[in-house]
């Protein structure tokens, strides 16, 4: 089974969670970020994992992502601005066959889905939900991911490995 894991991040939250879930999978998976999730990366994938953190309640937007910039200041680090954004990848995804699931990185007590749109779009171009979307909590608006999280995100990636093979 080929498996790709497809993350935006821009302070590592999210590309943690994403390489955990690649490692659940196991070593036919790999984790990149949109940048690099690009024609050979893509052909022929059995399942594909996408994931962004939740931005303004909602999947972040380009304008958003460019918007980021402007935070260096409060923030710990400066945002890895160096990949587009999951929206726009999605939009040039081409047609596929293969299995799907969406996660988003969040504070637990937010309104919106960034994960939901993902599958959507993910679900229009063909691919076929392999489960629910699923969600990983930070402490703050700049992560740092809450304990536990990492190896939750591993066990979800070995559930979708499983529902993935069936
Ligand atoms: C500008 C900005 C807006 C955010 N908006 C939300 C939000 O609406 N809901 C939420 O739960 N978290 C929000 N967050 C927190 C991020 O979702 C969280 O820090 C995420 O894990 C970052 O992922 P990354 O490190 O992969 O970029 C926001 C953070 C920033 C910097």
């Amino acid at each position: 089974m080929k498996a790709i894991v497809v993350y935006e991040s821009h302070w590592g939250n999210t590309a943690a969670i994403a390489r955990a879930i690649a490692e659940g999978i196991g070593p036919e998976a790999r984790a990149v970020s949109t940048a690099e999730a690009t024609g050979d990366a893509l052909s022929g994938v059995d399942l594909i994992v996408a994931g962004a953190p939740l931005l303004g309640f909602s999947l972040p937007t380009e304008s958003m992502v460019k918007g980021l910039a402007s935070e260096a200041g409060k923030a710990p680090a400066p945002p890895d601005l160096s990949h587009p954004s999951m929206r726009s990848w999605l939009e040039s995804l081409r047609k596929g066959s293969g299995r799907a699931a969406a996660f988003e990185t969040r504070i637990w007590w937010s309104p919106g889905s960034a994960a939901k749109a993902i599958l959507g779009k993910l679900e229009a171009a063909g691919y076929l939900q392999a489960a629910k979307a699923e969600r990983f909590i930070v402490k703050g608006r700049y992560g740092p991911l809450r304990d536990g999280e990492l190896e939750r995100a591993k066990a979800w990636g070995a559930e979708l490995a499983r529902e993935a093979s069936k």
